[in-house]
């Protein structure tokens, strides 16, 4: 895995980010290229994998990150293995190994290895099979776009709705933009339809402790679309909503469970109880790939257990001074931490999951089960 400048002009989106995932054919051989999120907003930097050894590292260390772009990620690494010449099953359980909470990831990975098996059992041609994981990828990367744009559709109407008198003032928790998807996100793709559309307010950004993502994903994608934005500590979202700040919450998910459980970064839960609590509507935006109909309920989904240091020290890579995991200790030597990647918030203080294929509100698994069915028949 390599390092590089990420390259200005067409490669970058419309906002001026530069493109997240792409494939690319050097003469030395297929590679895939990521936006290194772990060096955002500092740098720009993009890594080169030449193997589904080094998207695996991106993805544990969450250079690569987001529920819709594990999916995306782990398809092309499938691809990749297979146009290189590598052990495709191999390749593919580690990837869908790699984090273990986002189901896209898998979605993604198993999409992939079976096209791949398909075409090498109808053709007995290993090219054809690693072209076939590479069209399977890239269809994917393509529907998430679309998925992404739908959602933004669907979420604004839902605010609209909810919110009659305008000027919205959403929070949001994590990072949900065109950082974690072939496209411009879920909920953050909601809130940036809403300020295209001149009805955005505000958009707080929740830091997201420990990795920051809404501090350094989410405030870099809002500020680089020019939108209001006021960056918080989780801990302060309480009192903004006791403040009357708060119209509406708006946040992606990992996994969403039959009964409509949903797995997000850790810190959507205490959101969603304060939100009720403060009779402010909870939205969850995510792509249909994200609902898991084999996991019965939010007991049932596994969930990701990060490193202490992360909490014991701050671990911004730029940073020079070295604890265990290479940041500055903040707690004494040998604390321990608690560090889930998510938590789970009960589908009844959820008040709607929008979908590309609509919304569900009320949440419950009945409305879930024949929302997913509608888009297997599409
Ligand atoms: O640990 P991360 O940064 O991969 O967590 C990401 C989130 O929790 C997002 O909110 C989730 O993947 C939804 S993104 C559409």
């Amino acid at each position: 895995m390599a390092d590089r400048d990420a390259r200005s002009g067409e490669d970058r989106l419309p906002t001026g980010i530069p493109a997240v995932l792409r494939w690319e054919e050097p003469p030395e051989g297929p590679v895939v290229v990521l936006l290194d999120q772990t060096r955002l907003p500092a740098e720009e930097v993009e890594l080169v994998c030449t193997d589904a050894a080094a998207l695996v590292e991106a993805i544990r260390s969450l250079a690569v990150r987001g529920a819709p772009l594990l999916g995306i990620a782990g398809a092309y690494g499938v691809a990749l293995a297979a146009v290189r010449g590598f052990e495709v099953a191999e390749a593919a359980a580690a990837l869908e190994g790699a984090r273990p909470t986002a189901v896209n990831l898998a979605v993604g990975v198993r999409r992939a290895r079976a096209a791949h098996q398909e075409a090498l059992a109808r053709t007995g041609d290993t090219r054809r099979a690693a072209d076939a994981a590479l069209a399977a990828a890239r269809a994917l990367h393509q529907e998430d776009a679309e998925a992404s744009a739908r959602m933004a559709g669907h979420g604004l109407r839902l605010l609209d709705e909810l919110l009659p008198a305008g000027g919205h003032r959403v929070l949001t928790h994590c990072n949900t933009g065109s950082l974690v998807s072939g496209g411009e996100g879920t909920a953050f793709a909601v809130a940036l339809a809403a300020h295209r559309a001149g009805r955005l307010r505000r958009l707080w950004v929740d830091e997201t402790r420990p990795l920051l993502q809404g501090a350094r994903l989410t405030a870099y994608e809002a500020a680089r679309s020019d939108m209001a934005y006021t960056l918080l500590t989780d801990n302060a979202a309480g009192s903004l909503f006791a403040a009357g700040e708060v119209d509406a919450v708006l946040v992606g998910a990992d996994r969403i469970a039959a009964d409509g459980s949903v797995a997000n970064k850790v810190g959507s839960y205490p959101l969603a109880v304060l939100a009720r609590y403060h009779h402010v509507p909870f939205i969850v935006v995510a792509p249909v790939t994200t609902v898991d109909p084999d996991t019965p309920d939010g007991a049932s989904i596994e969930v990701e257990q990060r490193p202490g240091y992360e909490v014991t020290e701050v671990t911004a890579p730029q940073v020079p001074v070295a604890g265990a995991g290479g940041g500055i200790p903040v707690a004494p030597l040998g604390t321990q931490a608690y560090n889930p990647a998510f938590d789970v918030t009960p589908p009844e203080l959820v008040t709607a999951i929008v979908t590309e294929e609509g919304a569900v509100s009320p949440v419950t698994g009945e409305a879930l089960a024949e929302l997913c069915a509608r888009s297997r028949q599409v």
